[in-house]
């Protein structure tokens, strides 16, 4: 039996500000949403931005969001293999689900089987630079970033971030910086060089959701998010160090 944690997501969101606990082949493990009221949290920071509700904004600018909690965290207490993808590169029914339905889920303690840990490539993202590795109509829109515990390198907490941000909240970023101007902008652009005088601890866990990749020595960390939906970027906690290049996977 494949993971599924919709059944807990339910039970998260009827109350998503509690946290969850479940087993899953004999192991224990702890859920919760990242950012709970996430679509209240964007109308909140960028309320001056364009006079406009936040439903009217997505559709006059043709940008679809559809999250109203964003990100969901499950850690495990003891490390475990999961299998999430088959080796044509099909994630998931369920993992694909629990995507669509919070945005980007992160798992900890956990690794993909020595076989596939191999798979993919790695990859350093460039600092607050969002954009996505897949268009739409690709096959395989899902990324699934990787930390591999079993790695010399990757064996080490990571000293740079990967972040997270709905489409809709590049776009009023990106007006709110006026790099770009509210009558005319429409549309996803492919690149969003944003946030670089912001102080990134107000936007965090409010409109920006922050893998940290920094759970202890010999954690796995495996994180999945959906190319169409959302833009991501590294963010380098030290700027004079930008991490060990991440596992990157393309799934569908
Ligand atoms: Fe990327």
């Amino acid at each position: 039996m494949p993971l599924d944690l919709n059944p807990d997501l339910d039970r998260l969101f009827a109350n998503p500000m509690a946290e969850v606990s479940g087993v899953f082949e004999g192991k224990k493990y702890r859920l919760k949403i990242v950012i709970p009221d996430y679509a209240r949290n964007v109308t909140d920071f960028y309320h001056d931005v364009t006079g406009i509700s936040l439903p009217d904004l997505c559709r006059r600018v043709e940008i679809p969001f559809g999250y109203k909690h964003f990100g969901l965290v499950c850690e495990f207490a003891a490390p475990i293999e999961l299998k999430l993808h088959d080796d044509d590169m099909a994630l998931e029914q369920s993992v694909k689900s629990l995507v669509d339905r919070i945005g980007p889920v992160s798992i900890k303690n956990a690794y993909l089987s020595s076989q596939q840990r191999s798979m993919g490539h790695r990859n350093r993202f460039p600092h607050l630079s969002f954009h996505v590795d897949r268009s739409s109509n690709q096959p395989t829109p899902y990324s699934l970033f990787s930390r591999d515990p079993f790695d010399p390198e990757q064996i080490e907490p990571r000293t740079a971030s990967t972040l997270f941000v709905a489409n809709i909240v590049a776009y009023l970023q990106l007006i709110k910086e006026k790099q770009a101007d509210f009558a005319t902008e429409k549309g996803i652009r492919t690149l969003y060089n944003i946030f670089a005088k912001t102080d990134m601890s107000q936007a965090i866990n409010r409109v920006v959701l922050e893998q940290a990749w920094n759970a202890p020595r010999g954690t796995g960390e495996i994180c999945i998010q959906d190319n169409r939906t959302v833009q991501h970027a590294s963010y380098y906690r030290d700027a004079a160090r930008q991490g060990y290049k991440i596992g990157v996977r393309y799934v569908g």
